[in-house]
């Protein structure tokens, strides 16, 4: 398959290029700067680079059979360069320039939509509203526009991916997706885990592969976390593995200490007697 990717130079975007191009598809791949573009990959010849920015997506999807939209601006400032990048995706739709583009991926955020509910109040009251508040109102935005260009375009369907923190590159092989439909709620409950990049990369292949999950909200977590979510005695058991871990070094010095002061104590009564 073709895949054509915004977003190339990101974190997201290089791991999922590089296992794309290791299964034998073809990558667009969509980039300001070359220099940021690893040289490896660059020289692939499964990859073919697009010099240019958002403005030229038309030219990157014009013969692509799925696009990846991995997009975030450099600061927490207001943005739309998510909301940009679904509307160019769609407008080379309407204008009959994409002709072979059945899919559309979007990296989006477990900040999005109502599932922020179940997020901890630290997240909720300080993070979202003050922090992240334009990073997810833009990707809260390029969701919406995507679901019309869906609605409006029936052939071209989408998978969004919800993340929570994203901060390694190597992959962990802890990841999984729970599909929340388009209401966003999802049955569990908050999302303070983390993935890896070079997990999440792969996940996202692999979804497409699969076509599964079209025109669904993924959220994304880490298999531990889930797990614990869903089975709390397990959840349990495992705090209490940790605590002994954490503790049994003291436990045990403590126990030395009481039991070398028996001993002498033991040994004092005995000389007196
Ligand atoms: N990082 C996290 O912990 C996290 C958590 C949840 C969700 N997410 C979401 O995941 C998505 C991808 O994040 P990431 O961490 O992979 O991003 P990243 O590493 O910061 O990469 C951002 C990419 O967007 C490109 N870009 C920015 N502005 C552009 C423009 N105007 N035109 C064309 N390309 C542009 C950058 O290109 P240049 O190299 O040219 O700048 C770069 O390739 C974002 O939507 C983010 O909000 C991230």
């Amino acid at each position: 398959m073709k895949i054509a990717v915004i977003g190339a130079t990101g974190r997201t975007g290089i791991p999922f290029i590089r296992a794309a191009v290791a299964n034998g598809h073809q990558v667009n791949a969509l980039v300001r700067n070359a220099t940021r573009f690893p040289v490896d990959l660059a020289a692939h010849a499964n990859v073919t680079l697009v010099i240019g920015d958002i403005g030229s997506t038309a030219l990157l999807v014009t013969d692509s059979d799925a696009v990846l939209i991995a997009v975030a601006a450099p600061d927490v400032g207001p943005t739309t360069v998510a909301t940009d990048a679904v509307k160019a995706v769609a407008a080379a739709v309407a204008q009959g320039g994409a002709p072979r583009l059945s899919t559309v991926l979007l990296v989006s955020s477990d900040g999005v939509g109502s599932n922020i509910s179940k997020h901890p109040f630290v997240y909720r009251n300080i993070i979202h509203p003050y922090v992240l508040f334009y990073t997810y109102q833009d990707l809260e935005n390029a969701e919406i526009e995507l679901r019309l260009l869906s609605e409006s375009h029936p052939s071209v369907q989408h998978v969004i991916f919800r993340p929570p923190q994203i901060f390694s590159m190597d992959p962990v092989r802890d990841i999984f997706v729970l599909e929340t439909g388009q209401d966003d709620v999802a049955e569990i409950a908050s999302f303070s885990n983390q993935i890896t990049y070079g997990d999440f990369g792969p996940l996202i292949l692999t979804t497409l592969e699969a076509g599964t999950f079209l025109n669904k909200n993924l959220l994304v977590n880490s298999k531990t976390k889930l797990a614990e979510l869903f089975d709390p005695r397990g959840a349990a058991k495992a705090a209490v593995t940790q605590a002994a871990a954490r503790y049994a070094p003291r436990i045990l010095l403590s126990t030395a200490i009481a039991v070398a002061l028996v001993a002498i104590v033991a040994i004092q009564v005995r000389r007196r007697l």
